[in-house]
């Protein structure tokens, strides 16, 4: 199968770029641009896009990509700050503009020969920089300029080497996906091959290969992303893959025997249920800081997963639902920007637990997962469940964990949820949960002061998870909600709606 790597130099738009490649039928990854030669050899890319980004080349400390990248045979494609990079590493010259470009631009063809095939003489674009090519790189001309920028687009045909300074993976740019598609079908040469079932095949062989004859063990959560993993993984080395389900006493209500009838009944998986529900609760005992829940909870995690694979007579190799946005918001290939959390699937990890980790959904988006859930026979209601995050509740009690807090936020979860299935909501909604304070609140009921916890409501709709707007639910459903939770849940008498979008919030509150 073909494989375009995009290497990200930090823009917003990175995730656009690959996503607008894998919607013209090639699979892309993004890698980080400190990639070594080698590895990048060794992935046999048949193309490379170097994405925008918010520094400027020529700072001390901008990241830069290996230059033997130009000279591998293969076409390579610099967008903004990738085409200023390019420039830069070959030989050319950039500085900052007097005339910083923002927004939408119009792009003067001039040569519509390559990149620019089938575009009309001036095209709408969006464009977005501070710097400029001054100075090109022998071998380069100009195919196309705006008002203010002189190199708005760049080809050497001669080393297959393209560059633009407006970005084509945002709508903004009407003909972006026509430039898109001309590096990837005319100049790469490529055909659209990347579909599910082709992606299936291909983790199948990989994973067939980096496990031999070795065992996998792959901890279920609950969702979709574990699930899928695990079936990918079942496909390549069946009876080879032992799964293990783990009640952490942080699951919500019903969860744990619903999956794993769904698990071992209906998927034929073979699951191994630990029930560590005392462990893990003595462990989170007292325990506020979110970080240190994700800490503890992956430790414990792994603890569990070793006795396992002790009792399986060793399994080398450990297999996670890690996905793409799970790796960029724990590990940001962003140069200086911050940790947001250590999902625990990828961060929340010891850093010596001995397996090596099998992940085949890393570069995937979470619609992308769940339409891999069906091409692999997971039943719609499975599939459109909402994420529920690794650590579970842990991470929906602010404050100190107890058994006390767990009933008190399973419960209320489990009235969210149901109202918002029976209002007709769920499928719209990303998430829909409830969150415990450390907070007590007076109230009043049945005549008696009371002075008890508050529960927040949050709901909220999202893409990818990567940002989200709350929901404007309809107050009949809100009502229902809180009275429900004060009525039946011991121990709250204040309920609350979460207002804030993401950013600046985060979905969940921990
Ligand atoms: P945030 O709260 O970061 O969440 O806006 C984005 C998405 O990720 C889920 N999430 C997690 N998933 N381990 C997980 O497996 C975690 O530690 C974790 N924290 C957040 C969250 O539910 C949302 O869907």
């Amino acid at each position: 199968m073909n494989k375009i790597l995009v290497l990200d130099f930090g823009s917003q738009y990175t995730q656009l770029i690959a996503r607008k490649v894998r919607e013209l039928g090639v699979y892309s990854e993004i890698w980080p641009p400190s990639a070594s030669i080698e590895k990048i050899r060794e992935a046999h890319p048949q193309g490379i896009i170097l994405s925008g980004g918010p520094q400027s080349v020529y700072e001390n400390g901008a990241p830069t990509a290996p230059p033997e990248i130009f000279s591998l045979g293969i076409p390579v494609l610099g967008i903004c700050y990738g085409l200023q990079l390019m420039s830069l590493l070959l030989g050319g010259k950039v500085v900052p503009s007097a005339h910083r470009e923002y927004g939408f631009a119009s792009l003067k063809i001039l040569d519509r020969c390559g990149l620019l095939r089938g575009l009309s003489d001036k095209e709408q674009v969006w464009m977005s920089h501070g710097d400029k090519v001054e100075k090109l790189p022998a071998g380069f001309r100009i195919t196309g300029r705006t008002g203010n920028t002189r190199v708005g687009a760049i080809e050497d045909p001669k080393r297959d080497l393209y560059g633009v300074q407006f970005h084509p993976e945002v709508i903004h740019t009407k003909e972006g996906k026509k430039v898109l598609s001309n590096f990837l079908f005319n100049i790469a040469g490529l055909v659209p091959d990347w579909n599910m079932g082709s992606f299936i095949e291909r983790k199948a062989a990989e994973i067939r290969k980096t496990v031999g004859k070795g065992r996998v063990l792959c901890g279920l959560s609950g969702g979709v992303d574990s699930l899928v993993t695990a079936l990918i993984i079942h496909k390549a080395v069946g009876k080879r893959l032992t799964c293990v389900f783990v009640d952490n006493g942080l699951l919500r209500a019903g969860q744990y025997d619903g999956l794993m009838e769904i698990f071992r009944v209906k998927l034929d998986l073979r699951v191994v249920g630990v029930d560590a529900s005392a462990e893990f609760v003595k462990a989170l005992a007292g325990v506020t800081d979110p970080e240190r829940k994700r800490k503890i909870i992956g430790g414990l995690f792994i603890k569990v997963f070793q006795r396992e694979a002790n009792k399986l007579g060793g399994a080398k190799f450990l297999a996670q639902g890690t996905i793409y946005p799970d790796v960029i918001e724990s590990n940001p290939v962003k140069g200086p920007s911050a940790v947001i959390k250590s999902h625990h699937n990828v961060g929340g990890l010891p850093k010596s637990h001995g397996f090596t980790l099998v992940e085949p959904l890393r570069e995937l988006f979470k619609d992308e997962v769940r339409a891999l859930a069906v091409e692999l026979g997971a039943d719609k209601a499975f599939v459109s469940q909402h994420p529920f995050p690794g650590p579970g509740l842990a991470v929906r009690i602010v404050g100190p964990i107890d058994r006390e807090a767990l009933r008190i936020v399973r419960a209320a979860d489990d009235i969210v949820v149901h109202e918002v299935r029976a209002a007709g909501c769920y499928d719209r909604l990303w998430q829909a949960f409830a969150v415990l304070l450390p907070v007590r609140t007076v109230g009043v009921m049945g005549d008696q002061r009371t002075y008890q916890q508050v529960v927040v409501v949050r709901l909220v709709q999202s893409v990818d998870g990567m940002t989200a707007d709350w929901f404007q639910a309809p107050h009949a459903l809100l009502s229902r909600i809180s009275t429900r939770i004060v009525n039946e849940v011991a121990g709250v008498n204040r309920v609350v709606f979460d207002i804030t979008s993401k950013p600046p919030g985060t979905i969940e509150w921990e």
